[in-house]
């Protein structure tokens, strides 16, 4: 395997696209494709940790997705976010990680906002971070920050009260953003924190991305000149 080349990426993101139609192919139904997307997760999130990335986001469920999903699926994806929530508990002292469920709370089930609350308590002193992104728009964190913001007494608003009300808040912005499965597109994802970005897209359904691939994608990422409005 080709060498990682993480030293410039303080903070990679994933749209992790693709478990659906990786199921289907095979003749299995779609939570078949999360159940194996879910390990692909867990996998890859602790290669990034190992490679020296401090902050890693995926996006597991947008608001959208929790619309218009049939009930099974969803069932199928709480599952899985349980059993990693549960593990992260034992885990996170090793990984040095702390996890944080990024997205609105509110609409999802009792029992997992409950362990969510405990895991992100329980995880909060750990230094690298993994933010899961679950009922998440990125539309919908940017007017949950400044509501927040409103209510806190604010009455002039800076990028900076911005940046730190987002539910990302304490991480720096996304320096990739890898996304998996064909589409070109942001789908509602880290809108503000995106600003300056570089994005890897790939046909690479999410349950057959390697290590590999990220480690392409990183060289990719280093050879690109990031001007951030410079000439
Ligand atoms: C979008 O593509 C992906 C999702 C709605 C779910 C992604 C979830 C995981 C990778 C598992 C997460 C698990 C944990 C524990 C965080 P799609 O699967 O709808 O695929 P399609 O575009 O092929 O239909």
């Amino acid at each position: 395997m080709s060498q990682p080349n993480a030293q410039n990426v303080r903070h990679l993101a994933f749209i992790m696209d693709g478990n659906g139609r990786w199921a289907q192919s095979r003749g299995m139904p779609r939570e078949f494709g999360h159940k194996e997307g879910a390990k692909v997760f867990r996998r890859l999130a602790e290669y990034c940790s190992d490679i020296g990335i401090g902050c890693v986001t995926t996006y597991a469920l947008s608001t959208e997705n929790l619309k218009n999903r049939s009930r099974a699926e969803l069932a199928a994806l709480f599952i899985l976010l349980k059993e990693y929530l549960k593990d992260a508990m034992v885990t996170a002292p090793k990984n040095d990680t702390q996890v944080k469920i990024i997205g609105d709370h509110s609409p999802l089930p009792a029992d997992l906002r409950e362990m969510i609350k405990t895991v992100e308590r329980e995880t909060s002193i750990y230094h690298k971070r993994l933010n899961i992104a679950v009922n998440y728009g990125g539309r919908d964190e940017i007017v949950r920050a400044v509501n927040r913001l409103i209510a806190d007494g604010h009455t002039h608003i800076t990028e900076e009260d911005i940046d730190s009300a987002l539910d990302t808040g304490g991480c720096p912005p996304p320096d990739m953003i890898i996304r998996t499965g064909c589409e070109i597109r942001v789908s509602n994802f880290l809108l503000w924190q995106s600003a300056y970005s570089e994005y890897y897209f790939t046909d690479t359904l999410w349950p057959d991305l390697t290590e590999e691939e990220i480690n392409r994608a990183l060289d990719d990422f280093n050879s690109r000149h990031r001007r951030f409005g410079g000439a």
